[in-house]
């Protein structure tokens, strides 16, 4: 594709349909999913997600703040939408009016809820968080009984989820399965006190795959959505989350092909020097777009097809690679930092991996400078 984008991000509408259709089939008719589109989708764009998502059939909205809430209202009514992060205190009067489920961790964020919703004349829909690990929001597993229940005493606020968080289920299972049994204690306790609560959440993507058992009524995955194993899987679960694919290709294009002798030093700081004559490309992209400047001497691209090493340090808006090895290249041709070319392909758990990031940091981290296209869709 030719077009006057200096450096752009492909958005694949289609595979997010396709993506959650393989989540639904996964996890089965009796389990519900949460898509988390906080940080503006995982950076795809939270309007043309959340769209897509609505017509794709997702059951709930996980976002990160009030304004992400909000823009999921004005793209279409009706869906549950959970805030994941704890509100502030001058939030909480905008949440009840808005009907976004707060997650709360202490009986002290109950009682504003439930003041402002009296207020208001509304109920909140409160999801109580049990710290079974995570150690960022959350009741101790001990003390979770005693709160859900005086939640339930509080008019204005209905138990509406219970739910925990893994700290390390991509790869510490030990630890995963301890989470889940102090979680489970908290469920069979509530239970067997004839407590019944709709929802009951722990699994982001990675324990969606690695663990049956902890997808309770309703999972929470994120990465998965937009087609992304969480790195550190265990083999059989890459095989089966090869049925996911990438949402988002990101491009940019050539500006300039020149020769350099060799004992040239490249981009700034000089930590690159040819080893011998190299053709060099200038590409449009930069860390002020969201490549990640720790990449530099480490990434490569893929033109014509072929993988190109990063020469240099990456800089604010161009970089360098390599096509000593590739004919022809030509300023305008397009370029693939993630994606595929050919039958080369270049991965955002990649890219990350050679940065020191993950690719949820990566995803995030395209700037908004980078215009994303969106493919299947009308409003493209
Ligand atoms: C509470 C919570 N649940 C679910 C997710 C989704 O995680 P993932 O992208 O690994 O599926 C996140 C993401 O950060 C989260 O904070």
């Amino acid at each position: 594709m030719r077009t006057a984008y200096r450096c752009w991000a492909e958005v694949d509408l289609e595979a997010i349909r396709e993506n959650l259709a393989w989540i639904r089939h996964q996890v089965g008719p009796g389990v519900q999913v949460l898509t988390v589109v906080k940080a503006d989708a995982y950076g795809h764009g939270l309007r043309h997600i959340a769209a897509r998502l609505m017509q794709s059939g997702t059951d709930i909205f996980g976002v990160a703040n009030l304004v992400e809430a909000r823009a999921i209202r004005a793209v279409g009514a009706g869906w549950p939408i959970l805030m994941l992060g704890a509100c502030l205190p001058e939030e909480v009067v905008d949440a009840v009016r808005d009907e976004v489920m707060p997650v709360i961790s202490t009986a002290a964020e109950a009682r504003e809820f439930a003041n402002a919703a009296r207020r208001q004349r509304r109920i909140v829909r409160a999801h109580l968080k049990v710290d079974t690990g995570m150690g960022r929001l959350g009741v101790d597993p001990g003390e979770a009984f005693e709160l859900a229940q005086s939640l339930r005493q509080l008019p204005g606020l209905e138990l509406a989820g219970l739910c925990t968080h893994f700290a390390a289920a991509e790869d510490d299972p030990d630890f995963t399965r301890e989470q889940i049994t102090r979680f489970r204690e908290v469920v069979d306790a509530l239970a067997a006190a004839g407590i019944r609560v709709p929802w009951i959440h722990a699994s982001g993507s990675a324990a969606l795959l690695n663990e049956e058992s902890a997808r309770f009524n309703l999972v929470r995955p994120g990465l998965l959505v937009y087609g992304i194993v969480p790195p550190g899987q265990r083999a059989v679960d890459r095989h089966l989350s090869s049925r996911v694919r990438p949402v988002l290709a990101w491009k940019c294009r050539v500006s300039l092909v020149k020769t350099v002798p060799a004992g040239v030093s490249l981009s700034y700081g000089r930590t690159f020097v040819a080893p011998r004559a190299l053709r060099v490309a200038t590409l449009t992209v930069g860390y002020g777009d969201g490549y990640p400047r720790a990449a530099s001497n480490v990434a490569s691209v893929l033109i014509g097809g072929r993988r190109c090493p990063v020469v240099g340090r990456v800089t604010m808006d161009q970089m360098l690679v390599d096509v000593s090895h590739v004919d022809p290249v030509n300023p305008g041709d397009e370029v693939v930092l993630v994606g595929r070319q050919g039958k080369q392909e270049i991965t955002t758990p990649e890219l990350a991996g050679w940065s020191g990031s993950i690719p949820w940091e990566i995803l995030t981290g395209i700037s908004h400078r980078v215009p994303r296209i969106y493919l299947g869709s009308e409003a493209a």
